[in-house]
């Protein structure tokens, strides 16, 4: 692979900070040279002698990191739409509606299942997301969740996108069996699907998988080489976002029920908050405690959780202007979608950032300023993109 720069005369927010928000801003001229895939090097100025010689000006671009999306349930099929509708007239969401997709998704067929996944991953790779994570969960049995990560893998071959998978087994309890009886078929899958998986994930709710049996199923993961991630305190305040700490959880999402000292607790741990916009927004059922963890110092997460049910939209650049109307500011928005999430992905070091020895995988956008991820809400696309060094 050979050697190439880009250079703007922008503004470049390259991440290079530790903390949520510190996105190390940098106002041109500035030069980023890339060499085998990754950053080289990052300095201010102009190109000089012994630079390479392919070169792609961006003018005045707004460029960043190619966005991380940590948390989706990309590969289903069926419409719930219906389910949008009624709790727009006041219904509760309580995940009941889950079995509909594993249905739906049970009976599609795998071309079918391959093809809606793939569509679904190119809108997301349109939006600058080079990094994204799927998890199964709408299989449930053995053979299903195997092969929902199998084809999330065919789905995503060829792509220009960078796919972290999680077995999500623990997603809800079929009909005539128990949770604690779920929780055993999940366990018992392990050693087949976990070849295939690089997380596992639980819905933890009192009423599906709760606290102790939420432990049993992160346990038996972390035998198995699946680091954690769950699906903590969105319905109900349970406690599953301090035991993810207490557990080594790569991170806890959701939070919409958590609480301030939730929050505090959190911040003083390693786990990301990771915090999901869209759904929160659009269920209304609570909003998690952003300016408390924020403010608490905690490296936060935001994803979109594009899934079946509660939110379609698997784009980064909408769940960024909806984490500001959540309370986050910008800069904390773009942090907590680039180098935020890939450090909930584990991910920290080759990607999420634009620092020597990162995957060169960077976005310069169609605007000059990072505003416009509020002000336009969605509808920032990206101008330019790299993955691994090369134009996408
Ligand atoms: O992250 N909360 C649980 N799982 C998904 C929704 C799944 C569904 O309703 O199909 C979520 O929001
Ligand atoms: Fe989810």
């Amino acid at each position: 692979m050979t050697s190439s720069a880009i250079v703007g005369s922008g503004r470049l927010l390259p991440m290079s900070g530790a903390e949520t928000g510190e996105t190390g801003l940098i106002e041109g001229p500035w030069v980023i040279t890339l060499h085998e895939g990754a950053i080289h090097e990052v300095r201010l100025g102009r190109l000089r002698p012994g630079d390479p010689e392919k070169v792609v000006d961006v003018g005045t671009a707004l460029c960043t990191p190619g966005l991380v999306d940590p948390h989706t349930h990309l590969i289903y099929a069926g419409d719930r739409s219906d389910e949008i509708a009624a709790r727009s007239r006041g219904e509760r969401y309580d995940g009941g509606g889950i079995l509909r997709t594993v249905a739906a998704t049970t009976a599609a067929g795998d071309a079918e299942l391959v093809s809606a996944t793939r569509a679904r991953l190119l809108d997301a790779a349109a939006a600058g997301t080079t990094t994204i994570e799927v998890k199964s969960g709408y299989g449930l049995a053995t053979e299903a969740e195997l092969r929902l990560l199998q084809l999330i893998r065919v789905a995503a071959a060829g792509l220009a996108l960078r796919t972290r998978r999680t077995f999500l087994g623990a997603h809800a309890v079929p009909a005539g069996s128990t949770p604690s009886e779920q929780a055993e078929v999940v366990i018992e899958a392990l050693p087949t699907v976990a070849p295939e998986a690089d997380h596992i994930d639980v819905f933890c709710e009192s009423h599906l998988f709760d606290l102790a049996l939420t432990r049993r199923i992160a346990t038996a993961g972390a035998a198995h080489g699946l680091s954690l991630k769950l699906h903590a305190d969105q319905l109900e305040h349970t406690g599953a976002a301090l035991l993810g700490a207490e557990l080594g959880a790569l991170s806890v999402d959701h939070l919409e029920q958590a609480v301030a000292s939730d929050a505090r607790a959190l911040a003083a741990t390693s786990t990301v908050p990771t915090i999901l916009p869209g759904p929160a927004l659009m269920l209304g059922a609570g909003m998690p405690p952003v300016r408390a963890l924020l403010d608490a110092g905690a490296c936060v997460a935001i994803g979109s959780d594009a899934n079946a049910g509660t939110f379609g939209q698997p784009s980064m650049p909408l769940a960024i202007g909806l984490a500001v109307a959540l309370g986050f500011s910008i800069h904390e928005a773009l942090w907590a979608a680039t180098a935020g999430a890939a450090r909930s992905l584990g991910l920290a070091e080759c990607v999420g950032s634009i620092t020597p020895g990162a995957a060169a995988d960077i976005v310069a956008w169609d605007a000059e300023h990072e505003g416009v991820f509020a002000f336009r809400l969605g509808g920032v696309d990206p101008a330019w993109t790299w993955f691994g060094g090369e134009r996408r």
